[in-house]
């Protein structure tokens, strides 16, 4: 027997990317280092991934240069009327996108008029085929001059952030909606400064902490500005979640599990907390605790390498209670080049969030990430997360038949369970 979960009629099903990762032609603090660091990154990738059983899939690509080199990307720069056709012919109701900040501000308070217009083409657009647009303003990229100066980690950089967020604002006025300030900061500042792997590849825990104090002080600026140049605006920040998960109630786990969500989950939402209209959700993984860290038990893998267990978005959704606030899942998804599992993943998921609204989680959207294949940062293009795949050379778009199951559900407003 099948049930039918039915979802609220304004629920916004949507899709999600940033600009970095589709639009090609950019010049940014990413493009700069990908140059330095493609051949290395080639070159070590078979030891990156040795653990992976999925190696065989993707060695070619993963050990090309070229692979590294975010270049032409999907070239949704000139694209974009195509992409939003896409999205419309799926039935979403919603696109979350970025603005990329290099592009808005090459030069230090010099702001581009026509990359403005250009996104605010975009904006008219996908009004004019009934998507709301979800606006990100940071997904990682900085303009050169302000990398140079430290980035993140720059003593103005949440003054200068503001800047640019009340620049946008002003030039959106409301046909913006929701904003999203921040994507994944902690993601960010431990890839670039804890683990030193991303630009500015600088390994400093100090410089860790500069960055997420800094973060904090750019949202709180950012939300500020943006409410005063619209106060029906909606802001939040696409938040990092984990499902920190006990295999067993042991008090060791306890202390563990408590430690973990303290600094992962919680302590950036705790700090904006009077600052959002709601919380944006992204999510990928658990980490089940058994002892220590880590210890799922990865019977499948999806093509990263994660643990494919849909169902640890509802244990993410139900710790997000005690804000109070609606939630928007701004990204979930998983690479799969092959399209194997992503229909699962989506059904799965969906039930497992239909499952948190039913004890009483305000949660009002869903983005599958990702619209197109992309450049997934130090990875390349060898993953596939993509509800369409994307051709490297031509850039020629192509509808996964996963793409379709969503389409479907979106279509209907419910997804079906078997019944327990
Ligand atoms: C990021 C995306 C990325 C995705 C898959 C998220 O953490 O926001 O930019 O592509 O993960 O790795």
């Amino acid at each position: 027997m099948k049930k039918v979960l039915k979802f609220p009629f304004d629920f916004y099903w949507g899709t999600a990317t940033a600009s970095h990762q589709i639009e090609g032609g950019q010049n940014n603090d990413w493009s700069v280092w990908e140059k330095k660091v493609a051949k290395k990154l080639a070159k070590n990738s078979k030891k990156s991934f040795k653990k992976n059983p999925n190696w065989q899939k993707f060695q070619s690509e993963a050990e090309n240069p070229d692979n590294y080199i975010s270049g032409q990307a999907c070239d949704s720069w000139n694209k974009f009327e195509e992409d939003f056709n896409i999205i419309q012919f799926l039935g979403l109701k919603a696109y979350r996108f970025s603005i990329e900040w290099s592009r808005i501000e090459p030069e230090e308070g010099k702001f581009d008029e026509q990359a403005i217009a250009r996104y605010k083409k975009m904006i008219t657009s996908l009004r004019a085929r009934k998507i709301e647009p979800f606006v990100t303003l940071w997904h990682w990229t900085l303009p050169i001059w302000l990398a140079e100066k430290g980035g993140t980690t720059a003593i103005d950089f949440p003054e200068k952030f503001a800047n640019y967020a009340e620049k946008l604002a002003e030039s959106f006025g409301s046909e913006v909606k929701f904003w999203v300030t921040l994507n994944e900061p902690e993601i960010q500042s431990s890839h670039a400064y804890m683990k030193g792997l991303w630009p500015p590849q600088k390994k400093s825990i100090l410089l860790t902490i500069a960055a997420i104090k800094n973060l904090i002080s750019a949202h709180k600026m950012a939300f500020a500005v943006i409410k005063r140049q619209n106060k029906d605006a909606q802001i939040g920040v696409a938040k990092h979640q984990v499902a920190f998960e006990m295999a067993r109630p042991t008090i060791w786990n306890k202390i563990l599990k408590k430690i973990a969500d303290k600094i992962w989950n919680f302590y950036f939402l705790d700090e904006i907390s009077e600052h959002q209209d709601f919380i944006g959700l992204n999510h990928y993984n658990r980490n089940v605790i058994n002892g220590w860290y880590g210890k799922n038990p990865k019977k499948v893998q999806t093509d990263f390498g994660w643990e494919f267990y849909p169902e640890s978005i509802y244990q993410c959704l139900v710790e997000l209670r005690k804000y109070n606030k609606p939630v928007y899942i701004t990204e979930n998804g998983l690479a799969d080049a092959h399209d194997d599992l992503r229909e699962e993943f989506i059904r799965r998921s969906l039930v497992a969030i239909h499952n948190a609204i039913s004890v009483g989680i305000d949660v009002r959207g869903y983005f599958y990430w990702s619209l197109l294949d992309n450049f997934e940062w130090d990875k390349g293009y060898w993953l596939k997360f993509g509800l369409v795949a994307v051709d490297r050379e031509t850039t020629e778009r192509k509808v996964r038949d996963s793409a379709y199951v969503y389409k479907d559900i979106v279509e209907d407003g419910f997804v079906e369970n078997d019944e327990k």
